[in-house]
């Protein structure tokens, strides 16, 4: 049932809304009249605190007193109601008393950490994306901490990449909704609300497709594929109402973003009339020179202010050239003035003019942190992430009277890289490890064993054998293998992502004893277990799930939750596969199929197809398509159609169904992919239930970037798609637009 809220009500929001804008309009120009030139270059600056430094640290013992002076408009890594007071108390010591703003990376929880986002966009559930994103702006907010760099949007196609493990995968559909959602989730009810953080859209932008999966490496594509490709989740992030951007460390077709008036003016701030303001990312300003952009830092602060860059972070390259770059004419004070009210705009939203303490607050921050109602929610999420990759014989899950089941690996107590990479207020509080949530899970009723059997990355097998002695104790063996947590995440590329060190010999040492094996896979990122997929019978991928890890793996092992997970991202067979994604281009002479080779683009040593498809991820229940329908098979330009089809579950267990709707333009003036991810449903089917699904689909979901990079739809063959993986289609159909 739709609710339209009175017309006059709705103009009076509008008004209310606008007026109060224009009140904060106000007071941004009676500030900036006070400020001298050097103070206006204070808000521009900002510098990390010293306890969890997250990049090159420079040292410098005056942060306080540069804070005094107005020096500084912002801290990044200072967090705590205490800490947060006793640095703001010293910003109020300043001639202007103009308030600081805390940021933070927290970009998978705070105290409470959730699963990493690559694990979360598994889940394909908005809301509870979104829940996660509020969770952490709760306890980020009641840490004294006014604003998160998150959410990473960055399109990723190379899981060679350590910081795949920070965004939402590979599509840009999937992306630009996780995107939104996430924004939503930080911001809540809007900033000023006290449990609302400002979120920080990262990193602008095609960070993710640094060449060679090699961090901070140059980017270089068209501008085709940035507009249709790695564009789209920032303009999500913009339609949700991010406050900030971050730029990126990577060159965008030769030029550094953070020296890119392309991106940064012409797109961000004219063309999507962007008013909020963008952070450099750590030192980016003066890394200029580094990447022979500028000559000094000198000229990468004038470059960088022109091109859009509002604040340096960490480069200390606006502080102290920017007076002298306006004195020298060569940078017109009204650049300053933009980026300093843009600034300003933030703090008086956050309302920290009113009251610069409002968010440091110990008995709020005490109530708030590591809530049971946090950690439910996280422990929901954590669920929701994990992806069934095989379960033959149906091993899974797991009954409850097995009198003995031995937990094997290098990460089956582990509770550290549970947490995942970019965890940084978590402490010592009950985190759970697999062993722990199998621990809590059966009590004494189940006798639990456990071997170590080799550590994650190095040679030695002399742990095998205790391992072998123990699996043969064991009715169930689940093995905990994958990567250490600072093996993915930022400046974690790898060219070898199989799972390291000695783990699949292990598990093929464990599989030989003939006892039922289950493989739980832990990482930042995709990785290739070729031996392990082809023999094991039971598989699961489970990321680093956060604080409630081990409780979440027990759930869905004893089949208290069944898994509904799908993959975010493709799994190569081989690194000499990537990039491999599902929206791949036709060629002119495409392989039909893995054995067809000949004067084909395929590989001579290798199928083409990955380990495991984009969208992929079993259940313990199955489902049934059917009945595919659509209320036309001509859609008119301004017209839509109705698509429906009959989705039952036809197996034992209640279970969740992502389907997917795949379209295809099958010619059309710029080659488009052979298909593409344009909607999706998750549903919930009680065993045995059937449901009706529907999809619209109008011009804008076949609309695309023509040569001339115009968005719109040609009018064409289409054909479209309903699977449960981008590799499983169950359903299709033909149809045309018409003009
Ligand atoms: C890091 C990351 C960025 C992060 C920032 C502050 O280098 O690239 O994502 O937000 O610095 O920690």
């Amino acid at each position: 049932m739709k609710y339209y809220l009175p017309l006059a009500f709705v103009l009076t929001l509008s008004f209310s809304a606008a007026a109060q804008n224009q009140k904060i309009e106000k007071k941004i120009d009676s500030v900036l009249k006070l400020m001298t030139l050097d103070e206006k270059i204070g808000q521009l600056n900002q510098y990390t605190g010293d306890r969890d430094a997250t990049g090159p640290i420079t040292n410098n013992p005056n942060k306080l007193k540069d804070i005094r002076d107005g020096k500084l408009g912002s801290m990044l890594n200072v967090r705590g109601a205490k800490e947060t007071r006793e640095v703001q108390e010293v910003a109020m010591q300043s001639r202007m008393k103009i308030p600081l703003i805390f940021g933070l990376d927290v970009i998978h929880g705070y105290r409470v950490t959730f699963p990493i986002p690559l694990a979360e966009a598994a889940s394909w559930d908005l809301a509870a994306m979104e829940n996660a994103a509020r969770v952490a702006a709760r306890e980020t907010a009641a840490s004294g901490v006014h604003w998160t760099f998150a959410p990473m949007v960055d399109i990723a196609r190379d899981p060679r990449w350590g910081r795949v493990m920070e965004g939402a995968g590979e599509d840009t559909y999937l992306g630009s909704k996780i995107a939104f959602a996430r924004v939503k989730g930080f911001q809540g009810k809007g900033l000023g609300n006290l449990d609302a953080v400002m979120a920080c859209a990262k990193h602008f932008a095609a960070y993710g497709a640094a060449i060679a999966g090699r961090d901070y490496a140059a980017v270089d594509m068209s501008d085709h594929t940035l507009w249709e490709v790695y564009l789209p989740p920032f303009k999500a992030a913009v339609d949700a109402g991010a406050a900030t951007f971050m730029n990126s460390f990577n060159t965008l077709n030769g030029i550094p973003a953070t020296g890119n008036a392309y991106l940064q003016r012409d797109i961000l701030k004219d063309k999507w009339k962007y008013t909020g303001f963008v952070v450099s990312d750590w030192g980016s300003i003066g890394e200029m020179v580094d990447h022979g952009f500028a000559k000094n830092k000198t000229q990468a602060a004038e470059l960088a202010i022109k091109a859009g860059s509002d604040m340096d972070m960490e480069s200390r390259s606006y502080l102290p050239n920017l007076a002298k770059l306006v004195a020298d004419k060569k940078v017109p004070v009204a650049l300053i003035d933009d980026a300093v009210r843009r600034v300003l705009r933030k703090k008086f939203e956050l309302g920290l003019f009113d009251d610069p303490y409002r968010f440091s607050n110990e008995a709020r921050q005490e109530k708030e942190l590591n809530s049971p109602e946090n950690r439910k929610a996280s422990l929901s999420m954590a669920e929701k992430s994990i992806v069934l990759l095989k379960n033959n014989n149906q091993v899974l899950p797991l009954a409850k009277n097995l009198k003995k089941i031995a937990v094997i690996g290098p990460l089956g107590k582990s509770e550290k890289d549970m947490q995942g990479f970019w965890s940084i207020a978590w402490e010592k509080d009950n985190l759970v490890s697999l062993y722990q949530g199998l621990k809590n899970k059966l009590g004494d009723k189940t006798e639990l064993l456990y071997a170590k059997g080799c550590e994650i990355s190095d040679s030695s097998k002399t742990g095998f054998a205790e391992a072998v002695e123990v699996a043969k104790q064991a009715d169930v063996i689940v093995m905990a293998v994958g990567e250490a947590l600072d093996m993915s995440g930022e400046a974690k590329s790898k060219t070898n992502i199989h799972i390291p060190g000695v783990q699949e010999d292990l598990i093929k040492a464990i599989q030989a004893t003939g006892k039922p094996v289950v493989v739980l896979v832990m990482a930042g990122r995709p990785l290739i277990f070729n031996w392990t997929a082809d023999n094991v019978p039971a598989i699961m991928y489970t990321w680093w799930l956060g604080s409630e890890a081990g409780n979440a793996m027990a759930n869905v092992l004893f089949g208290d939750y069944n898994p509904a997970g799908k993959l975010p991202m493709t799994f190569p067979r081989d690194e000499g596969q990537i990039p491999v994604y599902y929206n791949y281009l036709s060629t002119g002479r495409p392989a039909k199929n893995d054995k067809d080779t000949r004067y084909r683009s395929a590989y001579l040593d290798l199928p083409n197809s990955p380990k495991f498809a984009f969208g992929y991820g079993l259940s313990y229940t199955t489902f049934e398509y059917a009945d595919l329908a659509l209320s036309a098979t001509e859609l008119k330009m301004d017209g839509k159609i109705e698509v429906s089809f009959t989705l039952k579950n036809t197996g034992k267990y209640d279970g969740e169904e992502v389907a997917q709707l795949y379209l295809q333009d099958k010619f059309a003036s710029v080659v488009r992919p052979v298909k593409e991810l344009k909607d999706f449903q998750k549903v919930m089917l009680k065993a045995g239930e059937s449901k009706k699904i529907t999809f619209l689909i109008n011009k804008e979901k076949l609309s695309f970037y023509n040569q001339q990079l115009k968005w719109g739809a040609e009018a064409g063959d289409f054909k479209l798609m309903i699977g449960t993986a981008s590799n499983n289609i169950k359903l299709e159909k033909d149809f045309a637009l018409v003009e």
